[in-house]
């Protein structure tokens, strides 16, 4: 199975996409990058335009993802990042729930209404000269709105449909819902991505019954908690404690040069462990202590202590 990295928002910036490419090698088919909102006036932010670099994703088949209501915005943005960076494949976010982003109407906001989403799609398509795939949930309230919408990004050529099986108001707390999507996998005709709560094999086995029908699976917290995780699930060894040490320290360097001061290093430093701390479920006074600290020297022993 091909498995993609989910794009995660301050967490699967290139600095952690390398660590785990380095690592943990061709674990991923794609790297999906955390959105970019276009801003007509001032352009790309300087991270952003760091996250798309070629030379910061060296071996990495890297998909863009625009977060965008407005079909000219998002159209000159693709446009740019396809002929400045070459990226062949941009990914439109039509999922994130966060208020500030559906109040505008973007990201999961494009769900509410099909007509707009469907002029939207039109738009861009015509617009555009690279591939365009789209990341989506199954609406806004209920799942029963995911039938409307799919009969509107099957008149699209959509590269791939990615799914995050939940509704708007779900956010990321509620159960995924499979059924929905594999009850699409027989009539849909778009190649179809599952997302959303593969943690372990289990999980994997049980929420896509058919695999033969999917294109791919798309990992996210599950595979931050457990870096190894598309490696264990198409079948191989578990992340040995070498590696996990490694990947670790790997981080920890990295981000030492992206984000200066303890404080704000320690701050992601303990966003990673808030996922790979599943991982220790015997280390529970040093999970602790890394939660509690403020200073590099205590985190440290505390990491040591884990490892
Ligand atoms: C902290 C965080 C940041 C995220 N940022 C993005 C994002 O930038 N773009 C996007 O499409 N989805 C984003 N997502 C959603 C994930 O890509 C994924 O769809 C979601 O976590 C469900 O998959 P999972 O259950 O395997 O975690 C984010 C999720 C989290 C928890």
């Amino acid at each position: 199975m091909d498995f993609y990295l989910a794009p995660m928002e301050g967490i699967t910036g290139y600095t952690y996409r390398n660590a785990v490419h380095d690592i943990f090698g061709d674990v991923y088919a794609r790297y999906f990058t955390p959105f970019i909102s276009p801003r007509p006036k001032i352009g790309m932010q300087s991270k952003e335009r760091k996250d798309i670099l070629p030379e910061n994703n060296k071996g990495i088949n890297l998909i863009p993802q625009i977060l965008s209501s407005n079909p000219d915005h998002f159209i000159s943005l693709a446009n740019e990042i396809y002929e400045e960076y070459g990226w062949s494949e941009i990914n439109l976010n039509a999922g994130c729930p966060a208020k500030t982003v559906v109040s505008h109407g973007r990201g999961s906001g494009m769900l509410k209404n099909p007509d707009s989403l469907d002029a939207f799609l039109e738009k861009i398509f015509s617009g555009c000269h690279m591939k365009l795939s789209v990341k989506t949930r199954l609406g806004i309230l209920n799942e029963e709105e995911f039938e409307e919408l799919l009969k509107i990004y099957e008149k699209y050529p959509i590269s791939e449909l990615i799914i995050h099986a939940r509704v708007m108001t779900d956010y990321y707390k509620l159960p995924a819902r499979p059924d929905v999507v594999n009850d699409i996998l027989d009539t849909c005709r778009l190649p179809i991505v599952y997302n959303g709560d593969i943690y372990n094999e289990n999980d994997y086995e049980n929420l896509i019954p058919d695999k033969s029908k999917i294109r791919a699976v798309m990992l996210g917290r599950g595979a931050i908690t457990n870096p190894a995780l598309p490696r264990v699930l198409n079948g191989g060894s578990p992340a040995t404690p070498d590696e996990m040490h490694r990947f670790h320290d790997r981080l920890f360097e990295d981000f030492k040069e992206l984000y200066f001061g303890d404080t704000p290093l320690l701050f992601h430093m303990k966003e990673m462990w808030s996922f790979m701390g599943d991982m220790y479920p015997d280390k529970s006074k040093a999970l602790k202590e890394i939660r509690k600290t403020k200073k590099i020297a205590e985190y440290l022993a505390a990491v040591n202590e884990i490892f």
